[in-house]
């Protein structure tokens, strides 16, 4: 018998790629989505995938019911992967009780049905942005967690609180990762980052403007203290942080957890500038970007990139694919975009 999942937010951009991995190793899939940020047309690409249909359910999990419902119909899962959540930094701090409200209730909600269905495996989806601007670099899972920069990242510094004490009360395991910057693609091309509306995230601005979506990229700063001027992330292929919830959750499975809660960074360890980046993806593609250098976007950090050691060391996970394969498949999904609407 397969061991069934629940994945919340599993038709967004890395829910998606992690249910196609959950499906290859066997796993039977339930998705939860409220499709607010997503198109339910993604379990069908899934499907093209993988050969296997995960079962969809539209639900709203701020609302305790349809959570409760949700839970009622699977009471037999063996783990939980939530990465239902709003997440554009900018709009968070328009929009906070948005924010607050979303991402904090439909975990309180998705904890109590854990809880209430004795459900101990919970993989959680959070950000490196719980670092702030590191004093330090590489960056650890133990370097101090400087005050949220943006509700959004108060939202995910808040998550791994609820999720720590809920923890300690009821013996609950819970592995807690924290993403740096997820960009890329599905080999396949079929499934990728599908925003509604326009993106906020410098690669899918880099496709959609190199595609004619839109007239030219701006360059957000290229005064600041690093090497070419311009801010510099840790970028990671979504299909490594897909993998590496899989590692995650059969850690968790096969009772390997060294402590009830744990934090690992998910990155590459490697930092790459804005301006690397549209380098990377101009070699690849042969495509000449139309970009200005314009000035500082508000809220933005100068420079972080991960130390893997832990990950690495102790999950056994690392990241393999090169920036040059990030910026390629990101761009293979743009043209399969264009070619599908
Ligand atoms: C990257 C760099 C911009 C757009 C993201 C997610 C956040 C979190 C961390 C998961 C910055 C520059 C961007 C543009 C630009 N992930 N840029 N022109 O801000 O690091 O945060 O990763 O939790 O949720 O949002 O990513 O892609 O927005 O920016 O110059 O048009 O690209 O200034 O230096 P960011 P980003």
């Amino acid at each position: 018998m397969n061991k069934k999942i629940l994945v919340t937010g599993g038709t967004g951009y890395i829910g998606s790629h992690t249910v196609v991995e959950l499906l290859n190793k066997n796993y039977d899939v339930v998705i939860a989505d409220n499709l607010s940020n997503s198109y339910q047309s993604v379990v069908d690409a899934i499907e093209k995938i993988t050969g296997v249909k995960p079962v969809f359910e539209k639900t709203e999990l701020t609302d305790q019911e349809q959570t409760q419902k949700l839970f009622e119909k699977h009471s037999d899962l063996a783990g939980i992967i939530h990465f239902a959540a709003l997440k554009a930094v900018g709009e968070s701090v328009e929009k906070p009780l948005d924010y607050y409200h979303n991402n904090l209730s439909s975990l309180i909600n998705i904890l109590r049905g854990a809880l209430k269905h004795n459900i101990s495996n919970f993989v959680f989806s959070s950000s490196c942005t719980v670092y702030g601007q590191p004093d330090v670099l590489p960056v650890k899972e133990t370097s101090p967690i400087q005050p949220a920069l943006s509700p959004y990242g108060n939202t995910k510094q808040i998550g791994e609180e609820i999720i720590t004490d809920f923890a300690a009360a009821n013996h609950f395991k819970a592995i807690l990762l924290r993403y740096f910057n997820p960009i890329g693609a599905h080999p396949s091309a079929l499934i990728g980052e599908l925003p509604l509306g326009a993106p906020n995230n410098l690669v899918p601005l880099i496709t959609q403007t190199a595609i004619g979506k839109r007239p030219l990229l701006k360059v957000f700063g290229t005064d600041y203290n690093t090497p070419d001027g311009t801010c510099i992330r840790d970028y990671i292929h979504v299909v490594d942080l897909a993998k590496a919830h899989i590692i995650a959750l059969e850690r968790m499975l096969e009772n390997r957890q060294k402590m009830n809660v744990e934090v690992f960074n998910l990155g590459t360890g490697n930092g790459f500038s804005v301006l690397e980046v549209i380098n990377a993806f101009e070699k690849n593609t042969g495509i000449k970007l139309n970009y200005v250098n314009t000035s500082r976007r508000p809220g933005d950090i100068e420079k972080i990139w991960a130390d893997t050691t832990y990950a690495n060391t102790e999950l056994g996970w690392k990241a393999e694919e090169s920036l040059d394969e990030m910026v390629l498949s990101a761009w293979r999904w743009e043209c399969h975009l264009k070619e599908s609407f």
